[in-house]
């Protein structure tokens, strides 16, 4: 089953324990937090102790997508915080591999992430068989509400026969724009995990599931 993972950057947030508790009896979901670090992207969210009070409270498994120019120092901040997937940009270090290897110490999860300008050529052998998740970024990373590239197709099949070619086993998951017009488009091409933000929670909580579903 495709996983849905909603993006609290569109969510309530001065709600945001009423906000996750909508989604309890959702099948196959994450919670997607997106942390920016006014670096890496130019815009700002939530830190650690908002991060550490979301995996709390929430009803699913949290998933952490790092836009900073340090994943190396919050990879071991965040250690005990329950996050369950910690995704980096490939762009924001020299060592993706080396830091895959310390991140897997801690978390049950680690994603590695392409802006749309990145070409899946950046991501080396070694990298696409130590991973556990690949985001492809369908939009610039910074913002929700933006339209989504279709330039993501071709990477995501590409990343589905060099998964094939290398017997590895990541996700891969695709954020920003996703809507239930690309949705199915995406899952056919061989997205496994899709990321939706304005999509899901332009709506009323009563209608937050129903969202959800229409996305698979
Ligand atoms: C963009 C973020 C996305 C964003 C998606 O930098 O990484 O997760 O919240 O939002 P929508 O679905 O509105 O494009
Ligand atoms: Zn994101």
């Amino acid at each position: 089953m495709t996983i849905i993972s909603p993006s609290l950057l569109a969510c309530d947030f001065l709600n945001i324990e009423p906000e996750l508790n909508a989604f309890a009896g959702v099948k196959d979901m994450w919670f997607h937090l997106d942390i920016m670090d006014g670096h890496f992207v130019p815009n700002l969210t939530f830190g650690h102790p908002i991060i550490e009070l979301i995996t709390k409270k929430a009803p699913h498994k949290c998933d952490a997508h790092f836009m900073v120019t340090n994943p190396e120092f919050h990879g071991e901040i965040l250690k005990d915080s329950g996050l369950y997937n910690f995704t980096f940009h490939v762009e924001a270090t020299p060592d993706s591999l080396g830091l895959i290897k310390k991140l897997k110490s801690h978390y049950p999860s680690v994603g590695i992430s392409i802006k749309p300008n990145t070409p899946v050529s950046a991501l080396t052998d070694e990298i696409l068989k130590a991973i556990d998740l690949v985001l492809v970024m369908s939009v610039e990373p910074g913002f929700g509400g933006q339209s989504f590239m279709p330039s993501a197709f071709d990477k995501i099949k590409e990343l589905k026969s060099r998964r094939e070619s290398l017997k590895a086993h990541f996700q891969i998951q695709v954020d920003g724009g996703v809507t239930d017009k690309n949705s199915k488009e995406l899952i056919a091409a061989g997205a496994d995990n899709l990321v939706a933000g304005s999509y899901v929670f332009k709506t009323t909580k009563d209608k937050y599931a129903e969202k959800i579903e229409s996305l698979r």
